[in-house]
């Protein structure tokens, strides 16, 4: 049995749990934390592996021992299926903006975890609804916007992953550039040991899942059936899960043209080897479909002549300026150490701040072009200053290493790529003071 953290738990030094997202379906078990490591403190999702019980391998008739036995070689694994696809997906993430990143896995207490980038936005749930019919147009915008996802998923070389439980709940559109991210893979799927005939873990929702999973056929085209269904459910308006004869059903509920009828119809065939396979096939059928409608002409506007010429001589005026302070900040050094506030850098810049004990570290940005050495300095009567180093880009957090600590006078020194980082200064025992910070950069 899997032991669910309480909210405030602390993991690894470095998660605090602050939600409970999900307990009772999936993998795992899903849970919002931040990341007390980083600067900025970000929130990320933390995945804990549900562990196998003898009811879910149908092995509760089994004497004590054997059924421990069991569960015990099946949680092996397990864990073992699991970490290699975790890294095809890690691989796959690492290249690929519209599934979440994988920044670490780790073992505590016993427990799995997975640790992964947090996409803020909406779920697909709350586009495709009961009760609401998309129009046709719409409907075949979505079914692209999601079969381009896939095609990536699907011919990327080396990596490619089967989903296995697509539905609206697992695509999330993220706020910040509107695009589809699909997550919760249903990975490690097909666990064997000795002794159990595994079937009740297959996953998968009913009324997304192609019909031939059940007989632990699995391909490509068993996640086109379920991208068909989210299609059917948009244009419908009848959520599939609540009709499981939906598949067959459904033109009779939805006003739609032959065209995509007929494509809908091969995604959802019931026979997996007639429909498209891949989801590439599926969005040439799509789009071939499409005719691009003429672009839409204008009305011949009113020129505010007034407006335009008095907005351009404010722009030449802005340029001017423009222009000017950044010949005066070029003549400067091009590296910046900035605390929030862009300040033009000395090489060495050498600031007097404050650490008050209300706020227990401060930020400073730095930016290079180049690869070279870092030093930093910070000198402080009033308390022992720790410095960590981050790369705000880097996707594991981690402090740059090889930064000690030392004593009041403390100076470090690393080799830098090119690429911005981040310096922390906290104070041990949370004291605070002042403190002198330099920081300067050599070839070597
Ligand atoms: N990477 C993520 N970013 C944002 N929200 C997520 C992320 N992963 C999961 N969630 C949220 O947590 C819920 C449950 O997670 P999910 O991975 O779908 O697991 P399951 O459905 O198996 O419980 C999702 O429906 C979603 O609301
Ligand atoms: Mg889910």
């Amino acid at each position: 049995m899997n032991n669910i953290l309480r909210i405030g738990t602390l993991l690894r030094e470095r998660y605090t749990i602050t939600d409970l997202l999900s307990k009772n379906s999936g993998f795992g078990i899903t849970y919002k934390v931040r990341d007390n490591n980083h600067p900025d403190q970000p929130i990320l999702i933390l995945k804990q592996l549900k562990k196998p019980t003898a009811p879910t391998l149908n092995i509760q008739n089994l004497p004590n021992l054997e059924q421990e036995e069991i569960l015990n070689q099946y949680w092996q694994e397990y864990l073992r299926l699991f970490r290699i696809e975790t890294q095809a997906l890690a691989k796959l993430g690492e290249k690929y903006a519209q599934i979440p990143r994988i920044y670490e896995r780790f073992e505590e207490g016993g427990e799995e975890f997975y640790v992964q980038e947090y996409i803020q936005g909406h779920s697909l749930s709350a586009e495709v609804k009961q009760g609401q019919k998309l129009s046709e147009q719409k409907t075949i915008d979505l079914l692209i916007e999601i079969l381009e996802v896939f095609e990536y998923i699907q011919t990327n070389p080396g990596y490619s992953v089967i989903h296995r439980d697509i539905k609206p709940d697992n695509i999330i559109r993220r706020s910040e550039d509107n695009q589809l991210v699909v997550i919760d893979f249903g990975l490690a799927k097909e666990v064997t040991v000795p002794g159990i005939k595994v079937g009740s873990i297959l996953g998968g929702t009913e009324g997304y899942i192609a019909p031939e999973i059940t007989s632990k056929i699995v391909s490509f085209a068993s996640d086109i059936y379920s991208i068909g269904m989210i299609g059917v459910f948009a244009i419908t308006g009848e959520n599939p899960s609540h009709n499981l004869t939906l598949a067959q059903t459904w033109q009779t509920k939805a006003n739609v043209s032959s065209e995509l009828a007929a494509v809908l119809n091969k995604m959802i065939c019931y026979d997996y080897q007639k429909r498209f396979q891949n989801a590439k096939e599926a969005l040439q059928a799509l789009t071939e479909n499409q005719q691009t409608p003429p672009p839409p002409v204008p009305p011949a506007p009113q020129i505010p002549w007034k407006l335009i010429l008095g907005t351009i001589s404010g722009i030449i005026i802005i340029i001017g300026v423009v222009v000017a302070v950044i010949s005066i900040l070029s003549k400067s050094n091009d590296q910046l150490i900035t605390d929030g506030k862009a300040k033009s850098g000395q090489l060495t810049s050498s600031d007097q701040k404050e650490l008050s004990s209300d706020k227990n570290y401060d930020v400073y940005t730095f930016k290079t072009d180049k690869k070279q050495y870092l030093t930093v300095q910070i000198i402080s009567n009033d308390f022992q200053p720790q410095l960590s180093i981050f790369k705000p880009d880097d996707k594991y957090f981690n402090p740059v290493p090889n930064v000690g600590t030392k004593d009041n006078d403390f100076t470090a020194s690393i080799m830098i790529e090119p690429g911005i980082y981040q310096f922390k200064i906290t104070s041990s025992k949370a004291a605070s003071g002042n403190y002198v910070i330099k920081a300067w950069v050599t070839d070597r």
